[in-house]
Protein backbone atom coordinates (compact mmCIF):
# COMPACT_ATOMS: atom_id res chain seq x y z
CA UNK A 1 0.00 0.00 0.00
CA UNK A 2 1.80 3.61 -1.09
CA UNK A 3 0.07 6.84 -0.15
CA UNK A 4 -0.34 10.02 -2.54
CA UNK A 5 -0.66 13.16 -0.75
CA UNK A 6 -1.47 16.00 -3.00
CA UNK A 7 0.37 19.34 -2.33
CA UNK A 8 0.15 21.23 -5.42
CA UNK A 9 -2.42 23.10 -6.59
CA UNK A 10 -3.15 27.05 -6.96
CA UNK A 11 -3.74 28.29 -3.17
CA UNK A 12 -5.87 31.16 -4.24
CA UNK A 13 -8.21 30.68 -1.11
CA UNK A 14 -5.87 30.85 1.49
CA UNK A 15 -4.85 34.28 -0.12
CA UNK A 16 -2.55 36.46 1.06
CA UNK A 17 -0.50 33.86 2.81
CA UNK A 18 -0.29 31.65 0.16
CA UNK A 19 1.44 34.55 -2.06
CA UNK A 20 4.18 33.59 -0.22
CA UNK A 21 4.12 30.02 0.85
CA UNK A 22 2.75 26.73 0.02
CA UNK A 23 -0.97 26.62 1.33
CA UNK A 24 0.02 22.87 2.90
CA UNK A 25 2.74 24.39 4.40
CA UNK A 26 0.54 26.62 6.78
CA UNK A 27 0.85 25.91 10.63
CA UNK A 28 -2.00 24.37 12.84
CA UNK A 29 -0.86 24.39 15.93
CA UNK A 30 2.94 25.19 14.66
CA UNK A 31 2.75 22.05 12.74
CA UNK A 32 2.12 22.46 8.80
CA UNK A 33 -0.97 21.18 8.05
CA UNK A 34 0.68 18.40 5.13
CA UNK A 35 2.67 16.96 8.06
CA UNK A 36 -0.86 15.89 9.85
CA UNK A 37 -1.27 13.67 7.20
CA UNK A 38 1.50 11.95 6.79
CA UNK A 39 1.48 11.40 10.16
CA UNK A 40 -1.70 9.94 9.56
CA UNK A 41 -0.39 7.58 7.01
CA UNK A 42 2.30 6.61 9.10
CA UNK A 43 0.19 5.40 12.35
CA UNK A 44 -1.48 3.57 9.63
CA UNK A 45 1.62 1.84 8.58
CA UNK A 46 2.19 3.21 5.09
CA UNK A 47 5.57 4.40 4.90
CA UNK A 48 6.16 4.41 1.11
CA UNK A 49 4.72 8.10 0.55
CA UNK A 50 4.61 10.42 -3.12
CA UNK A 51 3.90 13.75 -2.14
CA UNK A 52 2.91 15.77 -5.65
CA UNK A 53 4.64 19.13 -5.69
CA UNK A 54 4.03 22.73 -7.74
CA UNK A 55 6.93 24.09 -9.16
CA UNK A 56 6.34 27.45 -7.43
CA UNK A 57 6.09 25.94 -3.69
CA UNK A 58 7.39 22.74 -4.32
CA UNK A 59 11.07 23.49 -3.12
CA UNK A 60 10.12 24.55 -0.15
CA UNK A 61 7.97 21.96 0.72
CA UNK A 62 10.91 19.86 -0.06
CA UNK A 63 13.60 21.65 2.32
CA UNK A 64 10.81 21.85 4.91
CA UNK A 65 9.71 18.18 5.07
CA UNK A 66 12.69 16.34 3.90
CA UNK A 67 13.18 13.18 3.12
CA UNK A 68 10.74 11.35 5.50
CA UNK A 69 13.15 10.63 8.36
CA UNK A 70 11.87 12.51 10.73
CA UNK A 71 8.39 10.85 10.00
CA UNK A 72 9.73 7.08 10.02
CA UNK A 73 8.42 7.42 6.03
CA UNK A 74 9.74 7.24 2.90
CA UNK A 75 8.87 10.30 0.33
CA UNK A 76 9.28 10.54 -2.88
CA UNK A 77 8.53 14.63 -4.54
CA UNK A 78 6.52 14.40 -7.49
CA UNK A 79 6.30 17.68 -9.59
CA UNK A 80 3.16 18.34 -11.30
CA UNK A 81 4.51 21.31 -13.79
CA UNK A 82 0.62 22.51 -13.89
CA UNK A 83 -2.49 22.53 -11.40
CA UNK A 84 -4.49 20.41 -13.89
CA UNK A 85 -6.54 18.63 -11.23
CA UNK A 86 -6.91 15.67 -8.72
CA UNK A 87 -6.79 12.81 -11.62
CA UNK A 88 -3.75 14.61 -13.44
CA UNK A 89 -1.85 14.66 -10.14
CA UNK A 90 -2.83 10.80 -9.97
CA UNK A 91 -1.67 10.49 -13.82
CA UNK A 92 1.69 12.29 -13.20
CA UNK A 93 2.18 10.32 -10.39
CA UNK A 94 2.07 6.85 -12.11
CA UNK A 95 6.12 5.93 -12.15
CA UNK A 96 5.29 5.88 -8.61
CA UNK A 97 2.22 3.98 -8.03
CA UNK A 98 2.66 1.65 -10.10
CA UNK A 99 0.27 -1.34 -10.08
CA UNK A 100 0.10 -0.30 -6.32
CA UNK A 101 -2.96 -0.02 -4.34
CA UNK A 102 -2.66 3.46 -3.13
CA UNK A 103 -4.25 6.18 -0.29
CA UNK A 104 -4.71 9.40 -1.89
CA UNK A 105 -5.37 12.37 0.58
CA UNK A 106 -5.50 16.15 0.02
CA UNK A 107 -2.59 18.03 1.50
CA UNK A 108 -4.84 20.87 2.81
CA UNK A 109 -7.21 18.78 4.35
CA UNK A 110 -7.13 17.48 7.91
CA UNK A 111 -8.82 14.15 9.60
CA UNK A 112 -9.73 13.38 12.63
CA UNK A 113 -6.47 11.19 13.89
CA UNK A 114 -7.18 7.31 13.37
CA UNK A 115 -9.66 7.59 11.14
CA UNK A 116 -7.19 6.91 8.37
CA UNK A 117 -6.38 3.53 9.66
CA UNK A 118 -10.11 1.95 10.62
CA UNK A 119 -10.81 2.81 6.58
CA UNK A 120 -7.85 1.09 5.41
CA UNK A 121 -8.47 -1.92 7.54
CA UNK A 122 -11.90 -1.41 5.39
CA UNK A 123 -10.53 -1.01 1.91
CA UNK A 124 -8.01 -4.00 2.75
CA UNK A 125 -10.99 -6.23 3.70
CA UNK A 126 -13.09 -6.38 1.02
CA UNK A 127 -11.87 -6.11 -2.26
CA UNK A 128 -12.68 -2.92 -3.80
CA UNK A 129 -11.37 -0.77 -6.57
CA UNK A 130 -12.40 2.52 -4.70
CA UNK A 131 -13.19 3.42 -1.17
CA UNK A 132 -14.04 6.84 -0.88
CA UNK A 133 -15.83 8.98 2.41
CA UNK A 134 -18.56 11.19 2.13
CA UNK A 135 -19.59 13.51 5.15
CA UNK A 136 -22.44 16.01 5.51
CA UNK A 137 -21.43 19.67 4.99
CA UNK A 138 -23.58 22.45 5.71
CA UNK A 139 -22.49 24.02 2.01
CA UNK A 140 -22.38 20.93 -0.44
CA UNK A 141 -21.76 23.50 -3.42
CA UNK A 142 -18.34 23.99 -2.60
CA UNK A 143 -17.25 20.20 -2.77
CA UNK A 144 -17.59 16.93 -4.66
CA UNK A 145 -21.10 15.87 -4.01
CA UNK A 146 -22.33 12.26 -3.63
CA UNK A 147 -26.32 11.56 -4.48
CA UNK A 148 -27.07 7.62 -2.86
CA UNK A 149 -29.62 5.81 -2.96
CA UNK A 150 -31.38 4.72 0.51
CA UNK A 151 -28.99 1.43 0.67
CA UNK A 152 -26.14 3.90 0.72
CA UNK A 153 -24.72 3.09 -2.59
CA UNK A 154 -23.50 5.76 -4.62
CA UNK A 155 -25.51 6.44 -7.67
CA UNK A 156 -23.32 9.84 -8.93
CA UNK A 157 -20.92 12.08 -8.08
CA UNK A 158 -20.67 15.62 -9.35
CA UNK A 159 -18.18 18.47 -8.85
CA UNK A 160 -19.42 21.26 -7.08
CA UNK A 161 -22.60 21.11 -7.98
CA UNK A 162 -25.12 24.55 -8.56
CA UNK A 163 -28.24 22.47 -7.36
CA UNK A 164 -26.46 19.73 -4.93
CA UNK A 165 -28.56 16.34 -5.15
CA UNK A 166 -27.67 15.73 -1.53
CA UNK A 167 -25.58 17.31 1.51
CA UNK A 168 -22.73 14.93 1.30
CA UNK A 169 -19.21 15.89 0.28
CA UNK A 170 -16.62 14.04 -0.67
CA UNK A 171 -13.90 14.21 2.02
CA UNK A 172 -10.14 14.38 0.52
CA UNK A 173 -9.27 11.23 1.07
CA UNK A 174 -9.53 8.52 -1.14
CA UNK A 175 -8.35 4.79 -1.57
CA UNK A 176 -7.58 2.93 -4.99
CA UNK A 177 -6.82 0.17 -6.74
CA UNK A 178 -4.75 0.22 -9.52
CA UNK A 179 -7.87 0.31 -11.66
CA UNK A 180 -8.08 3.98 -11.00
CA UNK A 181 -5.29 4.38 -14.00
CA UNK A 182 -7.17 3.07 -16.54
CA UNK A 183 -10.77 5.75 -15.22
CA UNK A 184 -8.31 8.66 -15.60
CA UNK A 185 -7.16 7.67 -19.17
CA UNK A 186 -11.06 7.54 -20.19
CA UNK A 187 -12.09 11.02 -18.87
CA UNK A 188 -11.96 14.31 -20.14
CA UNK A 189 -11.25 17.53 -18.65
CA UNK A 190 -14.05 19.30 -16.88
CA UNK A 191 -15.82 22.56 -17.61
CA UNK A 192 -13.20 24.25 -15.53
CA UNK A 193 -10.49 22.88 -17.23
CA UNK A 194 -8.87 20.14 -14.53
CA UNK A 195 -9.31 16.30 -15.07
CA UNK A 196 -10.89 15.60 -12.03
CA UNK A 197 -10.71 12.56 -9.54
CA UNK A 198 -14.65 12.68 -9.14
CA UNK A 199 -14.96 11.90 -13.05
CA UNK A 200 -12.72 8.79 -12.44
CA UNK A 201 -14.47 7.27 -9.79
CA UNK A 202 -17.84 8.20 -11.41
CA UNK A 203 -16.49 5.97 -14.53
CA UNK A 204 -15.92 3.17 -12.04
CA UNK A 205 -19.26 3.58 -10.83
CA UNK A 206 -20.59 3.34 -14.47
CA UNK A 207 -18.22 0.59 -15.31
CA UNK A 208 -19.75 -1.60 -12.61
CA UNK A 209 -16.90 -1.36 -10.74
CA UNK A 210 -16.39 -1.85 -6.97
CA UNK A 211 -16.80 1.51 -5.79
CA UNK A 212 -18.30 1.82 -1.64
CA UNK A 213 -18.75 4.86 0.09
CA UNK A 214 -18.13 5.17 3.62
CA UNK A 215 -19.45 7.96 5.74
CA UNK A 216 -16.74 9.64 8.22
CA UNK A 217 -17.86 10.33 11.75
CA UNK A 218 -14.88 12.11 13.10
CA UNK A 219 -14.04 15.66 12.07
CA UNK A 220 -13.18 16.97 8.76
CA UNK A 221 -11.82 20.26 7.50
CA UNK A 222 -10.30 21.40 4.63
CA UNK A 223 -8.64 23.99 5.71
CA UNK A 224 -8.94 26.44 2.47
CA UNK A 225 -10.15 29.62 4.18
CA UNK A 226 -9.43 31.67 6.90
CA UNK A 227 -12.11 30.91 9.11
CA UNK A 228 -11.06 26.92 8.15
CA UNK A 229 -7.47 27.76 9.20
CA UNK A 230 -8.91 28.96 13.06
CA UNK A 231 -10.96 25.76 13.25
CA UNK A 232 -8.52 23.57 12.63
CA UNK A 233 -6.63 25.03 15.32
CA UNK A 234 -9.22 25.39 18.01
CA UNK A 235 -9.61 21.39 16.84
CA UNK A 236 -6.09 20.77 16.87
CA UNK A 237 -5.10 22.44 19.94
CA UNK A 238 -8.26 20.99 22.06
CA UNK A 239 -7.71 17.54 21.12
CA UNK A 240 -3.62 16.84 21.21
CA UNK A 241 -2.28 19.90 23.43
CA UNK A 242 -0.64 18.84 26.12
CA UNK A 243 1.46 20.59 28.70
CA UNK A 244 4.68 21.14 28.43
CA UNK A 245 6.44 19.88 31.43
CA UNK A 246 9.19 22.87 31.91
CA UNK A 247 7.36 25.73 31.31
CA UNK A 248 7.20 27.24 34.95
CA UNK A 249 11.39 27.31 33.86
CA UNK A 250 10.44 30.55 31.08
CA UNK A 251 7.98 32.90 32.78
CA UNK A 252 7.88 35.52 35.38
CA UNK A 253 5.40 37.27 37.08
CA UNK A 254 3.07 35.37 34.82
CA UNK A 255 -0.35 33.29 35.59
CA UNK A 256 -0.73 30.60 32.98
CA UNK A 257 -4.25 28.07 33.26
CA UNK A 258 -4.91 25.30 31.44
CA UNK A 259 -2.82 23.28 28.61
CA UNK A 260 -0.02 25.73 27.74
CA UNK A 261 2.78 24.57 25.62
CA UNK A 262 6.16 26.84 25.60
CA UNK A 263 8.93 26.68 23.12
CA UNK A 264 12.43 27.09 23.96
CA UNK A 265 14.34 29.94 24.56
CA UNK A 266 10.87 32.11 25.13
CA UNK A 267 10.18 34.19 27.87
CA UNK A 268 6.79 35.18 29.10
CA UNK A 269 7.22 38.61 31.31
CA UNK A 270 3.80 39.86 33.34
CA UNK A 271 1.02 38.33 31.22
CA UNK A 272 -1.80 36.11 31.70
CA UNK A 273 -1.94 33.06 29.33
CA UNK A 274 -5.19 30.70 29.35
CA UNK A 275 -5.03 27.91 27.62
CA UNK A 276 -5.41 25.80 24.93
CA UNK A 277 -2.42 27.90 23.88
CA UNK A 278 1.05 27.06 22.22
CA UNK A 279 3.71 29.49 22.07
CA UNK A 280 6.84 28.57 19.79
CA UNK A 281 10.61 28.87 20.37
CA UNK A 282 12.13 32.02 21.07
CA UNK A 283 9.17 34.08 21.76
CA UNK A 284 8.62 37.34 23.68
CA UNK A 285 6.09 38.21 25.33
CA UNK A 286 5.51 40.86 27.80
CA UNK A 287 2.21 42.66 29.44
CA UNK A 288 0.20 40.02 27.02
CA UNK A 289 -2.79 38.20 27.59
CA UNK A 290 -3.16 35.12 25.52
CA UNK A 291 -6.54 33.46 25.47
CA UNK A 292 -7.94 30.21 24.29
CA UNK A 293 -7.15 28.42 21.36
CA UNK A 294 -3.68 30.43 19.79
CA UNK A 295 -1.02 29.44 18.60
CA UNK A 296 1.57 31.56 18.57
CA UNK A 297 4.96 30.76 15.82
CA UNK A 298 8.64 31.24 16.69
CA UNK A 299 9.99 34.25 17.15
CA UNK A 300 7.37 36.32 17.95
CA UNK A 301 6.91 39.22 19.47
CA UNK A 302 3.91 40.68 21.66
CA UNK A 303 4.04 43.42 23.82
CA UNK A 304 1.25 45.06 26.02
CA UNK A 305 -1.50 43.09 23.62
CA UNK A 306 -4.63 40.71 24.19
CA UNK A 307 -5.29 38.30 21.96
CA UNK A 308 -7.38 35.05 21.38
CA UNK A 309 -8.76 32.16 19.01
CA UNK A 310 -6.08 33.45 16.65
CA UNK A 311 -2.86 32.04 14.33
CA UNK A 312 0.39 34.29 14.76
CA UNK A 313 2.93 32.67 12.45
CA UNK A 314 6.79 33.65 12.71
CA UNK A 315 8.99 36.71 13.62
CA UNK A 316 5.17 38.33 13.56
CA UNK A 317 5.59 41.61 15.79
CA UNK A 318 2.08 42.97 17.68
CA UNK A 319 2.74 46.18 20.26
CA UNK A 320 0.58 48.09 22.40
CA UNK A 321 -2.73 47.06 20.29
CA UNK A 322 -5.71 48.26 22.91
CA UNK A 323 -8.51 46.65 21.62
CA UNK A 324 -8.18 42.36 22.16
CA UNK A 325 -7.59 40.72 18.65
CA UNK A 326 -9.53 37.60 17.77
CA UNK A 327 -10.07 35.53 15.31
CA UNK A 328 -7.12 36.29 13.69
CA UNK A 329 -4.58 35.21 11.05
CA UNK A 330 -1.29 37.35 11.46
CA UNK A 331 1.26 36.36 8.77
CA UNK A 332 4.73 35.89 8.87
CA UNK A 333 7.32 39.10 9.95
CA UNK A 334 3.67 41.22 10.02
CA UNK A 335 3.95 44.41 12.62
CA UNK A 336 0.80 45.42 14.15
CA UNK A 337 1.56 47.99 16.46
CA UNK A 338 0.74 51.66 18.61
CA UNK A 339 1.51 54.34 16.56
CA UNK A 340 4.30 56.27 18.42
CA UNK A 341 3.98 60.07 17.04
CA UNK A 342 1.28 62.14 16.14
CA UNK A 343 -0.96 62.41 14.41
CA UNK A 344 -2.79 59.90 16.01
CA UNK A 345 -4.51 57.91 13.58
CA UNK A 346 -4.59 54.33 11.74
CA UNK A 347 -1.41 53.76 9.29
CA UNK A 348 -1.50 50.78 6.81
CA UNK A 349 0.83 49.09 4.66
CA UNK A 350 -1.65 46.25 3.49
CA UNK A 351 -0.83 43.60 0.66
CA UNK A 352 -3.20 42.34 -1.53
CA UNK A 353 -6.54 40.11 -1.05
CA UNK A 354 -5.95 40.58 2.81
CA UNK A 355 -9.13 40.89 5.26
CA UNK A 356 -9.14 43.75 8.03
CA UNK A 357 -11.81 44.57 10.13
CA UNK A 358 -11.93 47.58 12.67
CA UNK A 359 -14.27 48.44 15.07
O1 LIG B 1 -11.65 19.10 0.20
C1 LIG B 1 -12.45 18.15 -0.42
C2 LIG B 1 -12.69 18.50 -1.87
O2 LIG B 1 -11.37 18.52 -2.49
C3 LIG B 1 -13.58 17.46 -2.56
O3 LIG B 1 -14.89 17.53 -2.02
C4 LIG B 1 -13.64 17.74 -4.05
O4 LIG B 1 -14.39 16.75 -4.69
C5 LIG B 1 -12.21 17.75 -4.63
O5 LIG B 1 -12.22 18.08 -6.02
C6 LIG B 1 -11.35 18.77 -3.90
O6 LIG B 1 -11.82 20.08 -4.19
P1 LIG B 1 -10.98 21.39 -3.92
O7 LIG B 1 -11.50 22.50 -4.76
O8 LIG B 1 -10.93 21.63 -2.43
O9 LIG B 1 -9.54 21.00 -4.42
P2 LIG B 1 -8.25 21.92 -4.44
O10 LIG B 1 -8.09 22.55 -5.77
O11 LIG B 1 -8.25 22.80 -3.22
O12 LIG B 1 -7.07 20.85 -4.28
C7 LIG B 1 -7.00 19.96 -3.20
C8 LIG B 1 -5.54 19.64 -2.88
O13 LIG B 1 -4.88 19.05 -4.01
C9 LIG B 1 -4.70 20.84 -2.51
O14 LIG B 1 -3.81 20.48 -1.48
C10 LIG B 1 -3.94 21.18 -3.78
C11 LIG B 1 -3.77 19.83 -4.44
N1 LIG B 1 -3.76 19.86 -5.92
C12 LIG B 1 -4.84 20.40 -6.57
C13 LIG B 1 -4.88 20.42 -7.96
C14 LIG B 1 -6.08 20.98 -8.69
C15 LIG B 1 -2.69 19.35 -6.61
O15 LIG B 1 -1.69 18.87 -5.98
N2 LIG B 1 -2.71 19.38 -7.97
C16 LIG B 1 -3.76 19.89 -8.69
O16 LIG B 1 -3.73 19.87 -9.95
Amino acid sequence: MKALILSGGKGTRLRPLTYTGAKQLVPVANKPILWYGIEEMVAAGITDIGIVINPETGEEVQAKTGNGDRFGANITYILQHTPAGLAHAVKVALPFLGESPFVMYLGDNLIQQGDLSYFLRKFSAQEQDALILLRTVENPSAFGVARVDETGRVLELIEKPVIPPSNLALVGVYFFSPVIHTAIANIQPSARGELEITDAIQYLINQQQQVTACQLEGWWLDTGKKDDLLEANRLILDTYLVSSPNSQQVYQNSQIAGRVQIGSHSQVINSTIRGPVIIGDNCYLENCFIGPYTSIGNHVELIESDIEHSVVLENAKISGIRQRIIDSVIGQRAKLTLAEHRPQAFRFLIGDDCHIELM
